[in-house]
């Protein structure tokens, strides 16, 4: 049987933990050789040997532009291409706080790691991509960028910095084979969320109409679905997996 990500190579980022991990799991199985990316070097190295084959740890923080050009440049010569860029390393920055006592320090760590880590990213492998004239980019936004949660300026604010950027490189490379795309979940119980106050996690699953969180096996089948090479009219556009919360 033929395996639908058999000679695809996936970059995803935030690897090591949480939705990373689950969607690395997911396309590994599909057949996909994946270069995984994350700020924690042993959990990551955990992951690589536990998927075996054609899975290999990059340790890397995202933040930083120059390690994540030479990163993806060592990944496109060891694979010889790069056809798929999933982004889940992501922090919250400081939540349950009013915007009076939101500091700029945590607004410019938050926006480093999610915005500009995310763009660093895509940057860097687009002209891997655009060298085959195919691709599939994958951000994971959050539906706090399309709603804005109360108690988080600074990951709404760059959540829906990255669903902006989504909409622009959309447009930008839509002739080209390459699709870009952004995914908003609600709430996943994940070490990011476990380190939430409580009152905050409860805000955003009290909005969910499901009445529960989404699992990690759903959020890896759609993010699998998205950057198959069967989703190929959709660009730009930032799918939801809110469990009933956002219907737009
Ligand atoms: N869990 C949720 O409910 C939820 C909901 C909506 C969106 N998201 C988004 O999904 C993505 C994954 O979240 P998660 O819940 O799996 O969190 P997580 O904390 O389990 O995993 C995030 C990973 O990103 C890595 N990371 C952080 N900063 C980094 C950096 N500078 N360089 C490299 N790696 C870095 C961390 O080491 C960690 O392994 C994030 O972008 C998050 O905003 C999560």
């Amino acid at each position: 049987m033929r395996l639908e990500f058999e000679r695809h190579t996936a970059v995803i980022t935030g690897a090591a933990s949480g939705l990373g991990r689950a969607i690395a799991e997911k396309l590994h199985a599909s057949g996909a050789r994946i270069a995984l990316l994350d700020l924690q070097a042993e959990p990551l190295q955990q992951v690589a040997a536990e998927l075996g084959n054609d899975a290999e740890a990059f340790a890397v923080d995202i933040t930083d532009e120059m390690q994540v050009n030479e990163t993806i440049a060592r990944i496109g010569e060891r694979f010889g291409q790069i056809d798929i860029l999933v982004n889940s390393a992501g922090v919250t920055g400081r939540t349950g706080i009013r915007s009076e006592e939101v500091e700029s320090a945590d607004l410019h760590f938050v926006f480093d790691v999610n915005f500009f880590g995310s763009f660093y990213t895509a940057r860097a492998v687009l002209p891997w991509m655009l060298r085959r004239n195919y691709g599939r980019i994958l951000h994971i936004a959050s539906i706090a960028g399309k709603e804005g949660n109360a108690g988080m300026l600074a990951y709404s604010a760059s959540k829906a910095a990255v669903i902006g950027m989504t909409k622009v490189q959309g447009k930008e490379y839509a002739e080209t084979g390459i699709t870009i795309n952004a995914l908003a979940p609600a709430v996943i119980r994940t070490a990011m969320v476990e380190a939430m106050p409580e009152s905050q996690v409860k805000y955003m699953t009290d909005k969910i109409p499901m009445k529960r969180c989404g699992t990690l096996e759903e959020i890896a089948h759609i993010a699998a679905f998205i950057v198959s090479p069967g989703t190929s009219f959709t660009t730009g556009f930032t799918f939801d997996m809110t469990g009933g919360r956002a219907t737009y």
